[in-house]
């Protein structure tokens, strides 16, 4: 089989062996009938890994830990929300000429979306870092209400002015209520289950507690929350619409959003 006769598209990452995107891209293109491959490659040098994109005729590319943001240097365009981010997780070859996307912020509301709604609401964000700003980004422009939430305080009030957004230190924790408290720090993500980065307490001043995490499905975090009688959402419906978002951009195309997920969900069980 010549490479003609099919697409190829990547996940960059380092690493990029836990990644389960090659399962869901791969199972969604089956299933769309396309001829297309979607290959990990753990990356050394993302310079060149971008050069690489161009030699090797790559479609599309998903971004991942840690060069979200560095990738951003060598391409030749960024669109709007992901450059207000500061970051890319989706590139689109066009004829050689790369153009970088943000679908995280996207995929979030989308699953936020399903069981909620955002306009009006209040939101406390745990976390300042890189997978926190595409949240506050995203429930701004929905018209919610984020309070970002951190362990460093210089953190958190550089993100707060920049979105606009009031700030607190973690140690202040007590002092907050919201329709939603949203946990965007890796605390909890495998292999440090055993973690929660909120106390039980403080829980019920929040009707719904939200993961980004997606592995394992059920953090601590959502097991106390449940406990404590919180609704609770994780991060399986943002990692499958981030997803699905991508191949939009790459192949103009619907996925198989609700198969998606059942893949990834019966691979999660699995790992369990
Ligand atoms: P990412 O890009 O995935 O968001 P990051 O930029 O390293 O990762 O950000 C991690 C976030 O988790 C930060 O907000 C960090 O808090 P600090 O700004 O104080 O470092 C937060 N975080 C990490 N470990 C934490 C812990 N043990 N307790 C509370 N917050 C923690």
């Amino acid at each position: 089989m010549s490479s003609s006769d099919f697409k190829i598209f990547a996940v960059f990452g380092n690493p990029v062996a836990h990644s389960l995107s090659p399962l869901m891209h791969q199972a969604a293109f089956k299933r769309m009938g396309l001829k297309a491959q979607y290959v990990p490659f753990c990356v050394k040098d993302i310079d060149r890994a971008v050069d690489g994109i161009r030699g090797l005729d790559i479609q599309g590319v998903s971004v991942t830990v840690p060069f979200k943001t560095e990738v951003m240097n060598y391409l030749d365009e960024v669109e709007e929300d992901a450059r207000q981010i500061g970051a890319v997780n989706t590139i689109q070859n066009l004829q050689g000429r790369l153009k970088g996307y943000n679908t995280d912020w996207l995929g979030f509301i989308l699953s936020l979306k399903e069981h909620m709604e955002v306009r009006g609401k209040q939101f406390v964000v745990l976390g300042a870092g890189g997978a926190a700003r595409g949240i506050v980004y995203g429930l701004k422009k929905e018209g919610g209400h984020p309070i970002i939430l951190n362990r460093t305080l210089s953190k958190a009030e550089s993100l707060g002015k920049e979105f606009g957004c009031p700030f607190l230190s973690l140690s202040e924790k007590e002092k907050v209520e919201a329709d939603c408290l949203i946990n965007t720090t890796s605390l909890g993500m495998a292999p440090n289950k055993g973690r929660s980065p909120f106390p039980k307490k403080l829980l019920k001043n929040f009707p719904w507690i939200v993961d980004i995490i997606y592995n394992p499905l059920k953090t601590k975090l959502l097991k106390k929350a449940e406990e404590a009688g919180c609704r609770t959402m994780s991060g399986l419906g943002m990692f499958v619409h981030q997803g699905a978002e991508q191949i939009k951009i790459w192949t103009g195309q619907e996925s198989p959003r609700a198969y998606m997920k059942k893949v990834v969900l019966a691979k999660l069980k699995e790992n369990d």
